[in-house]
C-alpha cells in the first residue's frame, strides 16, 4: 500500500468511467476498491428474484421486512479485480444487466435501503486506504474523505461507451437509443430523488472526461492524489 493512507471518494453519473478510474487508482496505490453501486445492484437482484420488483411495480414492504437478510461482500478474482457476492453467491455477471441497473436505480431511492448500505460502506472505510465510487460517497458515506473526485460526461457519450463496452464483451447490445434513454432515465432519478441525490460535494474536484482516455483520467486522479498532504 502507498505510504500515504487516505480515503478517496469518486462520484458521478452512471457509465461515466468512474469505476474504471476507481479500480485503476486502487490498483496503482495498493488501496481497496469498493463499488458501492454493486451493492445497490445486489439488493435489486435479490428483490427481482423474489418477484418484489417487476417492470412496473416495487413491493417496498417486502423489501423493508427482508432487507437485513441481504449480505453483500466482495472478494478478489483472477483478473486482479473483485467480484460481488450476494449471500455467498458470486453475482458479478448477474448484476450487470440493464434490468438490474434499473432495479438498482429504483431501490436506491428507498431510505431504509440506503441507511443499511451506507452503514456497511462506512464500516468498510474505517481503516482508510479505500477508493469508493458511487453517487453519495463524497457527500454522505465518506464526507471526511481526504480526496473527492467528481466525474462527468454528456449522456450521449456515456451511452455510446456502454454500447461499445457490451459489444467488446461479446454481449449483443440493445439499440443505442434504448441505452441512451436508460442513461437519461437513471440520471434523472439519481439527481432528483429525495434521499441523498447525486450531487458534487463542495470540496470535490471535477473532471469532464469526454476527451480524456482511460490512461489520461488515471493520470489526472494520481496528480490529484499527489497534491494531498496528510499529517500522520
Ligand atoms: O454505479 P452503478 O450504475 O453501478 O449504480 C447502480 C445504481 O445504484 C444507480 O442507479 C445509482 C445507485 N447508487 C446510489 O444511489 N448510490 C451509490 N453510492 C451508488 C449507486
Amino acid at each position: 500500500m502507498h505510504a500515504k493512507k487516505i480515503n478517496i471518494a469518486i462520484d458521478g453519473f452512471s457509465s461515466c468511467g468512474k469505476s474504471t478510474m476507481a479500480k485503476d487508482l486502487a490498483r496503482k496505490l495498493g488501496y481497496t476498491y469498493i463499488d458501492s453501486g454493486a451493492m445497490y445492484r445486489a439488493v435489486a437482484l435479490y428483490a427481482i428474484r423474489k418477484g418484489w420488483i417487476t417492470e412496473t411495480t416495487m413491493d417496498e414492504e417486502a423489501l423493508r421486512e427482508h432487507v437485513s437478510e441481504i449480505k453483500i461482500t466482495f472478494a478478489p478474482n483472477a483478473q486482479g479485480s473483485q467480484d460481488t457476492y450476494l449471500n455467498g453467491e458470486n453475482v458479478e455477471d448477474d448484476i450487470r444487466t440493464l434490468e438490474v441497473a434499473n432495479g438498482a436505480s429504483r431501490v436506491s431511492t428507498l431510505g431504509f435501503v440506503r441507511k443499511e448500505l451506507v452503514r456497511q460502506q462506512q464500516e468498510m472505510g474505517k481503516e482508510k486506504g479505500v477508493v469508493m465510487d458511487g453517487r453519495d460517497i463524497g457527500t454522505v458515506v465518506l464526507p471526511d474523505a481526504e480526496l473527492k473526485l467528481f466525474v462527468t460526461a454528456p449522456p450521449e457519450i456515456r451511452a455510446q461507451r456502454r454500447f461499445d463496452e457490451m459489444k467488446a464483451k461479446g454481449i449483443n447490445p440493445p439499440a443505442y437509443e434504448d441505452i441512451l434513454a436508460n442513461v437519461k432515465e437513471r440520471d434523472l432519478r439519481d439527481t432528483t430523488r429525495a434521499e441523498s441525490p447525486l450531487r458534487k460535494a463542495d470540496d470535490a474536484i471535477e473532471l469532464d472526461n469526454t476527451h480524456v482516455d482511460i490512461e489520461g483520467q488515471l493520470q489526472w486522479a494520481l496528480d490529484m492524489f499527489n497534491r494531498i498532504t496528510v499529517k500522520n
